[in-house]
């Protein structure tokens, strides 16, 4: 096998980034480096305490975790996406408490330690806002350079928004940080709506962990995944959920699995309906240079598969 792609995760769980980060363990194909944490689906507090107390689960307390922005760069009025996630961001679900807090670096300062600190290239997957991977960029734009890839998750291009009409909740709850992210002039994947809301699995995809034996990581991944289809039957009707983050993670283990196009993209943040908005020039209208890869198709299925059999399987090993 070749050697693991180094990644960073700057995340706020949230119940799909949980998910995401199970995945990203499960995975030979990645090395994780380290968490960094933002506020978003809840508070800061919770998510980094979310991230320690996930790592416990899967022990894996020797990555680090650094906590990050709890607020968007500008605004103020974004607020966190509890209906989804629960107040505690886990969908209820209580893990045991980890046996140290975050690292006293701080998110911004363990990117740049990490990323500078590897001899070989890093790559940064982003599963919320963007805040901290902006601040990252502000303070030391040539760490920021150094970057193998930017894998976000968030924006769409032809599927718009799921926090409003124009916009996806990630850059939504920070469009200015989105905004210079996409400028930053680093290569960037963006796994936005167009593909992450054909990314879903269903209850009984989820079957094979509801088991007499069930182990910790199992039981976890259902009170998740339950809260979540709950979730999903109250607003859309369907007990098919979007596996946002994972789709991220699940890029980096396999690039096959979505196609993309280069396209030049820009985040709106001064409309009144259409603040987060990601513009998405697919047809090069504007002739502006490429500032992102877009997903815009998914094989749903492979992605599907890899992300529950992977989970699966994690759970056994830590029975
Ligand atoms: O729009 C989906 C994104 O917003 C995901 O990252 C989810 O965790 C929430 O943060
Ligand atoms: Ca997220």
């Amino acid at each position: 096998m070749s050697t693991p792609t180094r990644i960073v995760i700057d995340t706020d769980p949230g119940i799909d980034d949980a998910l995401a980060i199970m995945l990203a363990l499960a995975s030979p194909e990645l090395e994780v480096l380290a968490l960094t944490t933002v506020g978003g689906n809840t508070g800061l507090g919770n998510t980094t305490e979310n991230a320690l107390r996930l790592l416990h689960l899967l022990g894996r307390d020797d990555i680090l975790v650094g906590a990050g922005a709890d607020v968007p760069l500008v605004r103020r009025d974004s607020r966190p996406d509890e209906a989804t996630h629960g107040a505690d961001g886990l969908g209820g679900v209580r893990l045991e408490p980890a046996p140290r807090g975050a690292d006293a670096r701080g998110a911004v300062e363990m990117l740049v330690d990490v990323i500078e600190g590897s001899d070989r290239p890093v790559t940064l997957v982003a599963l919320g806002p963007l805040t901290n991977v902006a601040a990252l960029v502000a303070a030391r734009p040539d760490v920021a350079a150094r970057l193998e890839r930017i894998v976000l998750m968030g924006g769409g291009a032809r599927v718009l928004g799921n926090m409003t009409p124009a916009a996806e909740f990630n850059i939504w709850f920070d469009p200015e940080a989105a905004a210079r992210v996409f400028a930053a002039g680093v290569p960037i994947t963006m796994v936005g709506l167009d593909v992450t809301h054909q990314a879903t699995t269903a209850p009984g995809d989820w079957d094979a962990l509801r088991t007499d034996d069930a182990g910790p990581v199992a039981r976890a991944v259902l009170g998740m995944v339950d809260h979540y289809t709950r979730f999903y039957l109250e607003t859309v009707g369907t007990e098919l959920t979007a596996q946002h983050d994972s789709l991220a993670v699940a890029v980096v283990v396999r690039p096959d699995l979505v196609t993309t196009r280069p396209a030049y993209v820009d985040v709106e943040y001064t409309g009144a309906l259409t603040r987060g908005m990601t513009v998405v020039d697919l047809d090069d209208v504007a002739k502006h240079s490429p500032t992102a890869d877009v997903a815009l198709e998914v094989d749903a299925a492979a992605f599907g598969e890899l992300l529950v059999s992977r989970v699966v399987e994690l759970d056994r090993s830590l029975r």
